[in-house]
């Protein structure tokens, strides 16, 4: 089988890693790739975005089935254009992957079927918004209804501060189009899970639960990122929660999707906050988080292949989903300076026995060398029986890789191992 892999980071090295697995699986090709994913898959420079040379390049290989990783091209439509020319994809349609592309619809998807989220009113006029601030409780979190790399989301403490998000992104248009709407909403505590779930549209299967560290700096300090580094399972999902959840929102926002004429097939990603009220959403995903699936992936023992065909063909009640009930533990290198400014191109190496826990993010290739091009270059996961040997074994592994400025959080997984002492 051939078949197409698009995107080009740490979650797509991930994949295409897991996909390899499966012995009829004779070829992959990653769009675009990157300089690491070049020694498992044929990476093609066509662009994540680049939707029409995606669809002519799938024809002439003929590929078999196509995998969409990144949010930018679902939210584009990539895979009703690739289905349009017969080729079977893994992911959301556009209109479903709504979901993630507009906060507005999600929140206001689960105010309509009663799924648990934060309380909030949503603005696409900024004297408005202005005016809910005057009387509104502190903190608050300002968020921009679009796609803005994980970026638009403003957790305010002060009246100040959420004025300031208001007026920098409706008016300064600080993301671009997709601040000129924003949802302003409750600020809510507690820990947060990251469940990664494979569905047809109308069963959904949650995967190993995981936990993501976005803030760049240890204890939880310093500025949003896409994600430092992850473990799975998540120490705080207890089995009573995740009944808890499939019950009051997993399954409802599968029924939800459905109901509005847009089924959700492939991964959706649910953001939890585990508040003393319960379980609420913070987030959908419309795709494989990163880092989460560079835990989650090492830990399904069932073939990746066979369970994304079953999401497409819609045969996922019959299909088989197992996770391993080891533990895992991905701690992310970065260029120094991100998610601000930091420099690349410099030389990287990986010892041969990282090579294997190695997902990387941003590098690419230059007369056989690997150089730096990103600001989160490459993810080490370590797989082992439980979670601080996990970690031990993920922060040896970093040791093994080199390049000039690399930069880790040294304390992933310390939230995690804190659940075990409050238990
Ligand atoms: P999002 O892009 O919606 O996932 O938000 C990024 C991060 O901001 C989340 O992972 C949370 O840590 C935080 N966050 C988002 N919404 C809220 C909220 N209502 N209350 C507290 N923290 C939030
Ligand atoms: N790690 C969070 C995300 O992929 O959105």
């Amino acid at each position: 089988m051939k078949l197409l892999v698009v995107g080009g980071g740490g979650r797509e090295h991930a994949i295409i890693k897991k996909l390899k697995e499966n012995p009829e699986v004779e070829k992959i090709f990653a769009l675009p790739g990157n300089g690491g994913i070049a020694a498992d898959a044929e990476c093609v420079p066509i662009g994540a975005k680049d939707i029409p040379a995606m669809v002519a390049f799938a024809l002439e290989q003929q590929v078999d089935y196509a995998v969409v990783a990144p949010d930018d091209p679902l939210v584009l439509g990539a895979v009703d254009a690739l289905n349009e020319k017969g080729i079977p994809c893994f992911g959301p349609t556009a209109a479903a992957a709504q979901i993630e592309g507009s906060k507005v619809f999600a929140k206001d998807l689960m105010k309509k079927y009663g799924i648990p989220t934060a309380a909030y009113e949503s603005f696409d006029d900024a004297a408005a918004a202005l005016r809910y601030l005057d009387t509104a409780e502190m903190p608050i979190v300002v968020k921009a209804d679009g796609l803005a790399l994980g970026k638009g989301v403003i957790i305010a403490q002060t009246r100040e501060e959420a004025r300031q998000a208001v007026v920098s992104m409706m008016e300064e248009g600080m993301f671009g189009q997709s601040g000129s709407r924003v949802v302003i909403e409750e600020f809510l505590a507690g820990p947060e899970v990251s469940i990664l779930s494979f569905t047809d549209g109308e069963t959904v299967v949650p995967m190993v639960s995981s936990m993501d560290h976005k803030r760049a700096r240890d204890n939880d300090q310093g500025l949003n990122t896409g994600g430092m580094g992850t473990v799975a399972p998540n120490p705080y999902y207890t089995e009573a929660i995740a009944a808890q959840c499939m019950e009051e929102i997993f399954l409802p926002t599968i029924r939800a999707m459905k109901a509005e004429g847009r089924p959700f097939r492939g991964c959706l990603y649910f953001g939890l906050m585990l508040t003393p009220k319960g379980p609420k959403v913070i987030e959908y995903n419309c795709r494989f988080g990163d880092p989460e699936t560079q835990v989650v992936l090492p830990l399904l023992e069932s073939d990746l292949l066979t369970v994304m065909r079953a999401t497409t063909e819609g045969t996922l009640a019959q299909t088989e989903v197992k996770f391993s009930d080891k533990s895992a533990c991905c701690v992310i290198l970065a260029s120094d300076g991100y998610p601000q400014k930091y420099q690349s191109g410099f030389e990287m190496t990986i010892a041969p026995e990282a090579l294997p826990h190695a997902f990387v993010a941003g590098a690419k290739l230059a007369d056989g060398k690997l150089l730096t091009s990103g600001g989160r270059v490459i993810g080490l996961t370590a797989v082992e029986d439980t979670l601080p040997q996990a970690i031990e074994e993920a922060y040896t592994l970093t040791g093994m890789v080199h390049f000039e400025n690399a930069y880790c959080r040294r304390d992933i997984g310390a939230r995690a191992m804190k659940a075990f002492k409050e238990a």
